[in-house]
């Protein structure tokens, strides 16, 4: 574990770090080859955000059918007082994954954070995050660690173990299945203590033809999005899929509750990826993405397994996207 302390420039803000929890990186290679040696092939979503993924999921975000962005940032601007109201004073932020960076000023406009500790695997795009955040938050400390938050993990000893207030905002708890997403749960009460708060973005069950529409856009973002996931194996890994043969297709399984996107091949054909020789049928798919929805009691249920009292659930007026507050028992 390596521990940088700098201290800015004229003093500030009060205090910044960096903590290197030494998290193996992910191995694209190996995971890519096991995944599509399967006989259900897959991929993980988790290799979409490359920096080609990284902006085609910022345009996702914009798009006038793909609602959870726009609607989960308006339910947070409404609900913020009602968030610092219920998490007190001196209260320390722990945001899972260093995400948008205007949701989490929105929260820490609200709330009286004394210590802000953003979470990430990738070092460099956590030290942008937490320099922004420390440069316009003088009077809260920034303790940036750079971890793989899905692992059990403890936060440094310098980083005050009362009052703290989780952010999982994004519906990202989606990509998980419920079972899955219960374990992370209850990873995170272990992180944030007892009666520590959890305040986490949840995309709703509603009409299929809404849910469908977000994921199958007009103007292929989406589908862009998907099949970067083979322009970047061809990138990174030496392979030559023929993006033209494959198409993206996400649909909404309406008995598991969630939105699945797979890649479909066109026609039988072998691909060459990582000098390994990788076989489909016409109609054949790789699956690269689960996005589960809940009912408010749905999730409410999930958290109260999890080890949480759900203290407070927000949805807009079309009740498409949830804000739920949890407390972890104590
Ligand atoms: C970032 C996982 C919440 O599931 O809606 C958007 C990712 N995939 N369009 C989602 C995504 C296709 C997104 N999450």
């Amino acid at each position: 574990m390596t521990i940088t302390v700098h201290t800015p420039a004229a003093g500030r803000h009060r205090r910044a770090g960096f903590v290197d929890l030494g998290h193996a990186r992910d191995d694209f290679r190996a995971d890519v080859l096991a995944g599509l040696a399967r006989a259900e092939k897959q991929l993980s979503a988790k290799y979409f955000y490359d920096a080609r993924g990284s902006k085609l999921f910022d345009r996702i975000t914009e798009l006038p059918e793909y609602y959870p962005t726009r609607t989960e940032l308006g339910i947070l601007r409404d609900h913020a007082d009602d968030i610092a109201e219920l998490a007190g004073p001196q209260t320390t932020v722990v945001e899972f994954g260093a995400g948008s960076s205007i949701k989490i000023r929105l929260l820490l406009d609200a709330v009286d954070a004394q210590t802000f500790v953003p979470i990430d695997i990738s070092g460099e795009h956590l030290r942008e995050a937490a320099d922004g955040i420390a440069v316009d938050y003088p009077g809260t400390d920034v303790v940036a660690v750079c971890a793989d938050f899905t692992r059990s993990i403890e936060l440094p000893d310098d980083v005050p173990a009362d009052n703290r207030l989780g952010f999982f905002p994004g519906s990202t708890i989606g990509n998980f299945t419920p079972a899955e997403a219960a374990k992370f749960l209850r990873q995170c009460a272990a992180l944030l203590g007892p009666g520590s708060g959890l305040v986490i973005g949840v995309d709703l069950k509603k009409d299929v033809q809404v849910l469908h529409d977000a994921y199958n856009d007009a103007a292929g973002v989406t589908a862009a999005f998907n099949l970067n996931l083979l322009a970047r194996i061809n990138r990174e890994l030496h392979g030559n899929f023929d993006l033209r043969a494959f198409r993206h297709k996400a649909f909404y399984n309406e008995a598991e509750g969630r939105i699945e996107m797979h890649i479909e091949s066109l026609r039988d054909q072998t691909v060459h990826v990582a000098g390994a020789q990788v076989p489909f049928r016409k109609g054949e798919t790789i699956h690269t993405e689960y996005s589960c929805k809940y009912t408010v009691a749905e999730f409410q249920a999930l958290a109260a397994e999890a080890g949480y009292e759900p203290l407070a659930a927000w949805t807009d007026p079309d009740t498409l996207f949830s804000l739920h507050y949890l407390r972890a028992a104590a």
